[in-house]
């Protein structure tokens, strides 16, 4: 189908808690000097400019990373993500905003890499002129889910997997507890971080209860809402689900997220931090 284009959403408040989530498990990675792998299954374009008529058409990002930025004291914890804005940028002005990628690549070092999947005829391109000649990126115009069944385990058995489909098919649900359960069973000890968004409560709670029945343990659930569920139309909350997270995270996204909901939706916003299964 292929007719979602992130343009539209980037530095929205789900790109906000999907890009600080991503940032704290890739600094925690970093506590070891042995190369991780970061592998982005549904990678958009790398890097959206938020003057572009399609991010001003929606706005969403006024409602998302411009209330952050206008925050005078910020939680030392969201530092990286922020660092990987400003190195978008001149200054304090907010014109660029990181995708996936390029929250990644400005954490990268030396000694790591990373794998990139995107689909669509357009933003592939885009993606691929993002990263030109970057010799620790490698990209692949091909389905993500396919894509990361071939790569695991990865040489390096250490590093993180970013599953952010644009769930325009239900089916797309069913996908992602099917690509948990092949992914885990050839690579175990990778840390999986799975975007999820809330539109419809029901099929959250379909996902989250096809992967409890997986047998894997350790699965976190974190989630900021800017409003109540509704039955109409449109996202109200989302969140990430993360299988093997990074012993900080918890402790990180509980001191984050009340913060996050101040800036962004003080009167309606809700968050949660909660085991789906435990250790
Ligand atoms: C939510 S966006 C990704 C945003 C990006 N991860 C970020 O945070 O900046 C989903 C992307 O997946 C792409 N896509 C859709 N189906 C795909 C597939 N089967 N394999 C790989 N990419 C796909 C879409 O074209 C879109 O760019």
């Amino acid at each position: 189908m292929l007719s979602y284009r992130h343009s539209f959403h980037a530095g929205n408040h789900a790109d906000v808690i999907k890009h600080i989530v991503q940032s704290l498990i890739l600094d925690a990675l970093k506590q070891k000097d042995k190369p991780f792998v970061y592998h982005d299954t549904h990678s958009g374009v790398g890097r959206y400019d938020l003057t572009h008529e399609w991010s001003e058409k929606t706005g969403e990002y006024k409602q998302g990373i411009e209330r952050v930025w206008q925050q005078d004291t910020i939680p030392q914890a969201i530092q990286s993500y922020l660092e990987s804005i400003k190195v978008l940028n001149n200054g304090d002005a907010l014109r660029y905003y990181p995708g996936s990628p390029r929250v990644a690549r400005a954490q990268l070092r030396q000694q790591d890499r990373m794998v990139l999947t995107e689909l669509h005829p357009a933003d592939y391109p885009l993606l691929e002129q993002e990263f030109h000649r970057d010799r620790q990126v490698k990209i692949f115009k091909e389905d993500g889910f396919k894509r990361l069944k071939a790569s695991l385990p990865p040489q390096e058995r250490r590093g993180l997997v970013l599953i952010d489909p644009p769930y325009e098919l239900a089916r797309e649900y069913r996908d992602v507890v099917q690509a948990i359960f092949q992914s885990h069973k050839r690579w175990a000890t990778g840390i999986y971080a799975i975007w999820y968004p809330v539109v419809n409560r029901y099929d959250i709670e379909d996902m989250i209860e096809g992967l409890a029945g997986l047998g894997i343990r350790k699965i976190l659930q974190i989630e900021l809402g800017v409003s109540p569920d509704t039955n109409e139309r449109g996202m109200t909350a989302s969140g990430m689900i993360v299988i093997n997270p990074p012993w900080k995270l918890e402790s990180q996204m509980k001191e984050i997220l009340p913060f996050l909901k101040e800036a962004i939706a003080p009167a309606t916003g809700h968050w949660k931090v909660d085991w789906i299964v435990p250790e």
